[in-house]
């Protein structure tokens, strides 16, 4: 091994061996804390090779990136200046504001300065997620190392900023490898970027970190005059004797608590059963909840409800439900870019409510905590899944530690947001022991986080013969809810939906996750031709029609609300980098299938 590859060696060890001392968990409900912004401008430039990063130890000042170093003498060489180069916006995918990034895979880095005021607090910097894999320096010291593209992440940075000016640099990173999560494979865009809020926490060298409220779920107490209430809290460290105050003033109720050896609460309320107004889709009730401890306030709005099965059936509230839901990607109306706010999200649940819908298939990955509030004020069911999603490396340990660290994270975040009814732990992934041992490992982690909702994920089913589809999956003793996805009509022939019958031998309701097919919205000819809005049409009624024959159907989300940028779909003319599986166009139009659907959602109110 030559010196050059010596020290490379030397770096990228140095670099990835370096744990990140500084990260803690993301603190619930960042947004009611006192924060600052870092969203808008920050500089980057594109470094195909990472020589900021590999090459830095042949020479810290001429290519450490991440220490920003400006030339001392005239005869410094120093060969980048972040403030020379152009900015984007944060949050914001690169590929759709630099069309040179449109397509790219690879090592970006960003740089934003901030300034610090003399407070005392503890300061903590919050990313909302970044894709893929991050590398967080703060006036040039690393802060930590995040991998996953779709969840929070959070570095105590109070050691390494100072009063007045900082910066912080960001090394993302998007290159797809086998075993990340997800895998090489994936059947959307690859949005790289800094895709989601960053916020500069200021916290109390003790905060609340988390706390979770939620509706006991028990059939005996829908009929009491009470209803219980699980309240736990949990401090940034085990100090015990703090005590908190919760309110909630719409219920008239004000109880203090004191946290125990452990700095936690874990306590139960009771409230009259006459005075509380449960969250559901035709009333998405919430409740202003404020936690007082010391000069800390948080403020957050959460809704009761309780979610179940018996046998077939999910019943929410104690009633049975029937969801009529759609699949759907983060990427905006359109523009087709990573949505980032809630008025991204807004456009998209407005289709979704044209179509009648009281159900959204989050895929295939944690959306923003925006989307997720929005959906919840407006009344919709969703379920929330992880990226396992197809070929993942089953046996490489990194790989599930991942996969778990993203499960985690996707529940630490939304556990108290009553719209989330279901997490997904993966999607269409092909059967094997390996994958057996994986999934079953996630699916004992997701219960032991929240056994207040339900488990499934998306499954393939096995054709047992030519019309005979039958459920057989190992995944489905983990799982409350069965679901797969099913294709008559798009990758088989749609006069088969008829003759079909389906086996589903499992006394659990049954969801089918995924069926549709392409069209391109204004093609127009006979129902046989594929790309047809006829075609499509045709196959959303022939689906329909069969799905009214599946015992215990508990609900559908048919893949997918709108078109979608995927590197899969090349299509010239047709496709042309798009899914047009959508019942809308990226544009918005309304395709033929679209009313189909909505008539048959029509009658299942
Ligand atoms: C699969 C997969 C989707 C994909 C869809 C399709 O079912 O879950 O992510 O987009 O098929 O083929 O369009």
């Amino acid at each position: 091994m030559n010196g050059k590859n010596i020290m490379m060696t030397l770096a990228l060890i140095a670099a990835i061996g370096v744990k990140a001392q500084t990260e803690v968990p993301a603190p619930q409900n960042v947004y009611a804390r006192q924060s600052v912004s870092l969203n808008g401008d920050w500089n980057y430039f594109v470094d195909q090779q990472e020589q900021g990063y590999y090459d830095y130890r042949m020479n810290p000042t001429r290519w450490g990136y991440f220490v920003n170093a400006k030339p001392q003498r005239p005869s410094d060489l120093v060969e980048y200046d972040f403030d020379a180069c152009p900015t984007m916006r944060v949050p914001g995918d690169w590929n759709t504001q630099d069309e040179q990034l449109f397509l790219y895979e690879g090592t970006v880095w960003f740089k934003k300065d901030f300034t610090i005021d003399n407070s005392k607090s503890r300061r903590l910097l919050y990313f909302g997620a970044v894709n893929y894999d991050a590398i967080v320096y703060v006036n040039g010291k690393m802060a930590g190392r995040h991998v996953g593209g779709f969840t929070p992440f959070c570095y105590d940075v109070t050691d390494l900023v100072k009063e007045g000016k900082n910066f912080v640099i960001v090394k993302v990173d998007n290159k797809r490898h086998a075993d990340n999560v997800p895998t090489l494979i994936f059947d959307w865009w690859n949005y790289g970027g800094i895709t989601r809020d960053v916020l500069l926490l200021s916290v109390g060298e003790t905060y609340i970190e988390d706390y979770t409220l939620n509706l006991v779920t028990s059939l005996q107490e829908s009929n009491s005059k009470k209803r219980t209430i699980n309240f736990s809290l949990v401090l940034n460290r085990e100090e015990a004797g703090q005590e908190v105050t919760l309110s909630i003033p719409e219920l008239k109720m004000k109880q203090k608590f004191t946290t125990n050896e452990k700095g936690q609460i874990n306590s139960q309320l009771l409230v009259p059963s006459s005075k509380l107004t449960l969250w559901s889709p035709e009333n998405p009730k919430l409740y202003k909840v404020l936690l007082e401890r010391g000069d800390e306030v948080i403020q957050d709005e959460i809704g009761f409800r309780t979610i179940e099965t018996r046998g077939r059936q999910l019943l929410l509230n104690g009633k049975p439900i029937f969801l009529r839901g759609v699949c759907s990607h983060e990427e905006t109306a359109y523009t087709s870019r990573r949505c980032n706010s809630a008025a991204d999200a807004d456009t998209l649940l407005s289709w979704a409510r044209q179509l009648g819908c009281n159900f959204i298939r989050l895929a295939h990955y944690p959306h923003n905590e925006h989307a997720v509030r929005e959906a919840e004020r407006q009344g919709f069911l969703l379920w929330s899944e992880i990226p396992v999603y197809w070929t993942i490396s089953w046996q490489n340990e990194n790989t599930y530690a991942n996969a778990e660290n993203q499960l985690r994270s996707m529940i630490r975040r939304d556990h108290n947001r009553a719209a989330i009814i279901i997490w997904s732990l993966a999607n269409e992934t092909p059967h094997s022991d390996a994958r057996d041992k994986f999934l079953g490992r996630l699916a004992t982690t997701a219960r032991s986080l929240d056994n207040t909702r339900l488990i499934s994920m998306a499954m393939e089913v096995t054709g047992a013969s030519n019309y005979v589809n039958r459920l057989q999956d190992n995944m489905n003793k983990y799982v409350d809810v069965v679901s797969f996805n099913q294709y008559i009509g798009w990758y088989r022939d749609v006069n088969d939906a008829p003759k079909m019958k389906w086996e589903i031998p499992y006394e659990k309701p049954v969801i089918i996750s995924e069926f549709g097919g392409g069209a391109k919205a204004g093609l127009h000819g006979d129902k046989g031709q594929r790309w047809t809005e006829e075609f499509q049409e045709n196959l959303y009624r022939e689906n329909l029609a069969m799905l009214d024959k599946i015992e215990g159907l508990a609900g559908t989300c048919p893949w997918v609300l709108k078109d979608f940028r995927s590197p899969r779909r090349p299509l010239p003319g047709i496709q042309d980098g798009f899914n047009r599986k959508g019942l809308f166009s990226d544009q918005g139009q309304r395709k033929k299938s679209f009313y189909v659907l909505r008539d048959w959602y029509e009658k299942k109110k």
